[in-house]
């Protein structure tokens, strides 16, 4: 037995080294101008001049693509060889460039359609669960002009809509989505339109949006740049498969890596915040060749396997198999037994690797700003600290940036350079795309090899016009100083912030960075209480005056402040007018 797994793993190493051999050749060559990759030069003819009469005739098809003024395959190669992963393999001995497809309708799907609508039809309309529909409360603007702060000024019209109203689409998302979906506010809103730092409702009602789609949207909704990437990507050429050369998907890996410190320059795409965490912590146990993971409890990474096990906060767990992994102490600085001492925390990690491990581990994994647990950004000295811990164990230090990348905390465009620290493998999502599903791990060439042992292949990962997508908010963040903007109106406002704090008595905390702010409510400032039902009732008089922003932390108080990074100083300056000069003294 222990002969045939012997057997097997040498196999797979060499295996990899021969890989690796090639591709090491393949660079050498592409340096060299190696005549392979000038196919005008090629040894073998094309198959077209060898022998005509053999080759099979196309379908006519009338159209022409319009010319491309891309990259070259070669190049394309070399940037896919230097910045993406060493695992992925391609086509053809000269992989071939796909730049267009043309659509063809599909009659079957709107068959399909046309029977949902049936159905939908002969839906009754009495659901229990939508009578609260009809409201009892006055909305806010009705109850008391004076208090309504109001909006900056704003020169855009969303287009009429046309579409079903709030609550036939609720009606709908009752019966076909999942009953574990929630909505914010009572009377769930209808969003139809975005545009920057704004949304419109089914009405034309127009919020001033200080969630951005949960620290999603980066560059402001429906950004022209990042729109226009998109659409001339999707009209050139929607998907392929990374077996194939495109340029998106090279330049945007290449573009992402300039941004990484020290080796960090290998990407890997996928389509989710989930995907790239799993990802990432299967390298570090392949690398390390340990199973024990390091996470910090009040911690969110996604909701799979191992990334529901990195999580902890009970209410993002489900009762499945969770193996492998250790959650220490949270660096909290309010709640936390250690206050602000980065250093005592750190010291926990320490005992968890030392009694709760074999003393050696595959990694660690963390949020630099917790943003799901509440906009808790890690006590000072804490990181550095563990980092250390971890890799004398063997392990691989992993910082999830989902939330807190892309210039969001204003000071740094990633969360962990706040601490002084390089990691080992960068995960991210949400902002990299303004909207769009994607994320994507970055890691050394060094750690990347280990996806050479077996295939590793995501059918959407890196699909071209996510990354076009992807390449164009890079260039949006550069060009419009969005993080220096973040920094800006961040601090502006959790300035704002604080000095409410000294007025309200219900604010225990007021927290975070950038375009990444929490303010925690209590009842009880000594005892912390948290305060759950004001959070909710205040969410939505918020609501009532045009202002959308989110909740989270453990308990559900914490207010998160996580707006389009084009946010600006008037809107972070929204407050009710103030109140009209009493009247002259009678005379
Ligand atoms: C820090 C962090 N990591 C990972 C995830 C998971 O990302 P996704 O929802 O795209 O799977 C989230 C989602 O909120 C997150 O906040």
């Amino acid at each position: 037995m222990q002969k045939i797994l012997g057997t097997a793993s040498a196999r797979a190493v060499s295996g990899r080294e021969a890989m690796l051999k090639r591709h090491d050749r393949l660079l050498q060559s592409l340096s060299n101008s190696n005549p392979r990759l000038a196919h005008s030069s090629s040894t073998a003819l094309p198959l077209e001049e060898n022998n005509d009469a053999l080759i099979p005739k196309m379908p006519q098809f009338d159209y022409t693509p319009p010319p491309y003024t891309g990259p070259p395959a070669s190049e394309i190669l070399k940037k896919r060889l230097r910045y993406l992963s060493p695992s992925f393999f391609h086509l053809y001995t000269h992989p071939k460039i796909l730049g267009t497809a043309s659509a063809r309708a599909v009659s079957g799907r709107e068959a399909m359609l046309k029977r949902h609508d049936r159905l939908l039809q002969s839906l009754s309309n009495s659901n229990p669960r939508l009578a609260h529909s009809s409201s009892t409360a006055l909305p806010l603007e009705e109850n008391n002009d004076a208090l309504i702060p109001k909006m900056p000024q704003f020169d855009y019209t969303p287009p009429p809509y046309t579409g079903p109203p709030a609550s036939e689409i609720l009606k709908k998302r009752l019966r076909y989505l999942s009953p574990s979906f929630f909505h914010l506010y009572t009377h769930p809103l209808n969003l139809v339109d975005g545009k920057m730092q704004y949304l419109f409702d089914e009405n034309g009602r127009r919020y001033l949006d200080a969630f951005g789609g949960i620290a999603t949207v980066c560059c402001g909704h429906c950004h022209p740049d990042v729109v226009e990437a998109i659409v001339n990507q999707t009209n050139r050429l929607q998907h392929s498969t990374i077996l194939y050369l495109n340029a998106a998907v090279a330049e945007f890996a290449e573009a992402l890596a300039s941004k990484m410190p020290g080796d960090l320059k290998v990407v890997f795409f996928t389509n989710s915040g989930t995907e790239a965490n799993e990802l990432a912590l299967m390298m570090a146990r392949l690398y390390s060749g340990s199973h024990d993971i390091v996470s910090i409890r009040n911690g969110y990474h996604g909701n799979a396997a191992a990334t529901m096990g990195a999580t902890a906060q009970c209410n993002y767990k489900f009762n499945v198999v969770q193996t492998g992994i250790h959650h220490a102490l949270n660096p909290d600085q309010y709640r936390g037994v250690f206050g602000s001492d980065g250093s005592k925390y750190a010291k926990d990690v320490e005992d968890v690797i030392a009694y709760g491990t074999c003393g050696r581990v595959g990694g660690f994994i963390a949020e630099a700003i917790q943003g799901v647990g509440g906009i808790l950004e890690l006590a000072a000295g804490y990181l550095p600290s563990v980092y250390s811990s971890i890799r004398k164990a063997g392990g691989l230090c992993i910082a999830d940036e989902v939330q807190s990348g892309f210039g969001r905390t204003g000071s740094h465009f990633w969360g962990f350079e706040a601490h002084g620290v390089v990691p080992d493998i960068v995960t991210m999502a949400k902002g990299i795309g303004n909207g769009l599903p994607l994320g994507a791990v970055v890691t050394t060439p060094e750690i990347a090899k280990v996806l050479t042992y077996r295939c590793y292949f995501n059918t959407f990962g890196g699909n071209p016009v996510s990354t076009a997508g992807g390449l164009a908010v890079l260039r949006v963040l550069e060009k419009e100083k969005l993080q220096e903007n973040a920094f800006a109106v961040g601090s502006y406002l959790k300035e704002r912030l604080t000095s409410l704090k000294e007025k309200h008595e219900i604010i225990g905390d007021v927290r975070g960075r950038g375009l990444m702010l929490g303010i925690e409510l209590v009842t009880d400032r000594e005892l912390k209480t948290p305060a759950k039902a004001e959070t909710v009732h205040i969410m939505e008089q918020m609501k009532e005056m045009g202002v959308l922003i989110g909740k989270g932390g453990f308990h559900g108080n914490v207010f998160r402040i996580t707006p389009p990074l084009c946010f600006t100083k008037e809107d972070a300056g929204m407050s009710p007018p103030p109140p009209p000069p009493p009247p002259p003294p009678p005379s």
